[in-house]
């Protein structure tokens, strides 16, 4: 499809050049004069178009029913992607095409969502708007070239709030061309599972609980699918521990307290400059890379605690620094060029606000919606929520008017958040998830850099199967005039 033709004249907004794009003034005359700023200070944010350099690396992957040791001695019964949950870390460099030869092995229909990943719109995953889904016994090769270095993950886009659930989840790392020198490049995967009195995954998924609150929230938390995982290093390491909350509902706050731990990469995407990591929440979806040090020798175990809700601390694993000595590697940490300011892209008139809420009916006895529609059936059937215009700046608002939490996700697209109730909150890198609070409203920036029909919705998968979804449709070519 059209989409998966690179779009040469974007490359005036965000590349340097204004070079076969003579046709396109850099700044539209109908553009607000704060738009056209806040689309100038865009300009090299990131790349439009994918540079493949003809390395093709070749995974299978398929997904089918396994059992896993699980802690306690017990044997899980799971959905898995190669029998393994996470399953297994998909690693390429940039530059480099991933080729993913999938095979689905499971009881009901299927696909895999690359999240966070700027994928041709035919590589989305998402069941009949991007492609027919995967059915039992069925195969889909999926195939793209990244168009950024970061951490990255992948997951079925039918029934997502099961299928995810019953482990069908792994990350997918594309490495800078040019990898910085840490001692260690270590995943973290966080999830959390709901096990019934035999220890199994309990397998009432949608209930009314989880609808009418945040999600399916288990009674087990695991990191790597262990409740004992452990990070060793030795005094001097200097490691990249990569974050990803894969549960259904649950956000966690990871505290790092004590430790150098400098977050330089959310979503995928890297900051300008590094930051504390302090305070720094997943929200499911959410990845974060931190760059830490271990600069002085810690006698025991250090313990990571979820600190989401202060009150109800909960242990993610341990970090032992013991052994001998090693010489910290000094490098920059690895950064971004350029990361929008947008200090007045609060004043871009907004081009749609969507109202997030829940009303009793549909299939599950509570439906989520956005501007009061609860998305239903096809995709191919669903009216798009909103229509933007590749390569322009937009101001979007989002308001709760629920009490429960919504982490909002686009495909396709990263943003900035620029506001929450109002006011302008300093969050200096993009994202692809943001966690909107009960009764909250906020603000985001974003440049729509590939047309097609991108998914929005609610990353816990409950809320989203409830309804919490619609469709962003971003057209090539000359943009229409703003609406105002
Ligand atoms: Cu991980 Cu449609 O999302
Ligand atoms: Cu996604
Ligand atoms: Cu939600």
């Amino acid at each position: 499809m059209s989409a998966l033709h690179p779009d040469r004249c974007l490359s005036f907004v965000i590349g340097a050049a204004l070079a076969g794009c003579g046709d396109r003034p850099s700044s539209a005359p109908q553009e607000p004069p704060a738009a056209a700023q806040a689309l100038r200070e865009f300009e090299g944010s990131y790349p439009v178009d994918a540079k493949p350099n003809g390395v093709v690396r070749t995974f299978d992957v398929t997904a089918a029913p396994a059992e896993i040791p699980f802690p306690g001695g017990r044997t899980l019964q799971v959905w898995a992607y190669n029998g393994q949950v996470p399953g297994p870390a998909l690693r390429v460099r940039l530059g480099e095409t991933l080729r993913v030869n999938f095979t689905n092995r499971l009881p009901q229909e299927t696909t895999i969502h690359w999240h966070g990943v700027r994928v041709p719109n035919a590589m989305d995953g998402v069941p009949h708007a991007t492609q027919p889904p995967v059915q039992p016994g069925g195969t889909f090769v999926y195939e793209f070239t990244p168009k950024d270095a970061g951490t990255f993950w992948f997951h079925p886009h039918v029934r997502s709030s099961e299928q995810v659930e019953r482990g069908l989840y792994g990350v997918l790392i594309v490495e800078d061309p040019d990898s910085p020198a840490y001692t260690k490049d270590v995943v973290w995967v966080i999830d959390d599972w709901l096990l019934d009195e035999n220890g199994q995954i309990r397998p009432q998924f949608n209930t009314r609980h989880d609808l009418a609150h945040d999600g399916r929230w288990g009674n087990v938390i695991t990191v790597n699918g262990r409740t004992d995982e452990v990070l060793r290093v030795r005094p001097g390491e200097r490691v990249r521990l990569r974050l990803l909350n894969s549960s259904n509902g649950r956000v966690v706050l990871p505290d790092f307290a004590g430790l150098d731990a400098q977050l330089v990469a959310s979503d995928g995407m890297y900051l300008h400059e590094p930051r504390n990591a302090a305070g720094h929440e997943l929200a499911p979806g959410n990845r974060a890379d931190l760059d830490i040090s271990f600069t002085q020798s810690v006698s025991g175990p250090i313990g990571i605690f979820d600190r989401f809700y202060p009150q109800r601390p909960n242990h993610l694993a341990d970090v032992v620094v013991e052994g001998e000595p090693v010489e910290t590697p000094t490098f920059p940490s690895p950064a971004r060029a350029h990361v929008p300011v947008w200090a007045s892209a609060l004043d871009v008139p907004e081009e749609h606000t969507f109202k997030l809420n829940a009303r009793s009916g549909g299939p599950f006895g509570i439906e989520w919606t956005i501007d009061d529609r609860a998305f239903e059936g096809h995709a191919a059937e669903h009216r798009a929520g909103l229509t933007l215009a590749q390569g322009r700046f937009y101001r979007l608002r989002f308001v709760n008017e629920s009490a429960r939490l919504h982490p909002i996700h686009l495909h396709g697209m990263f943003f900035r958040l620029l506001a929450r109730n109002g006011t302008r909150v300093d969050e200096p890198f993009f994202r692809d998830t943001v966690l909107i609070r009960g009764r909250e409203s906020i603000d985001i920036g974003v440049v729509p850099s590939d047309a097609g029909s991108w998914m929005m919705h609610c990353h816990i998968l409950e809320h989203a199967e409830a309804g919490m979804m619609t469709m962003i449709d971003v057209t090539h070519g000359a943009p229409a005039p703003h609406g105002h």
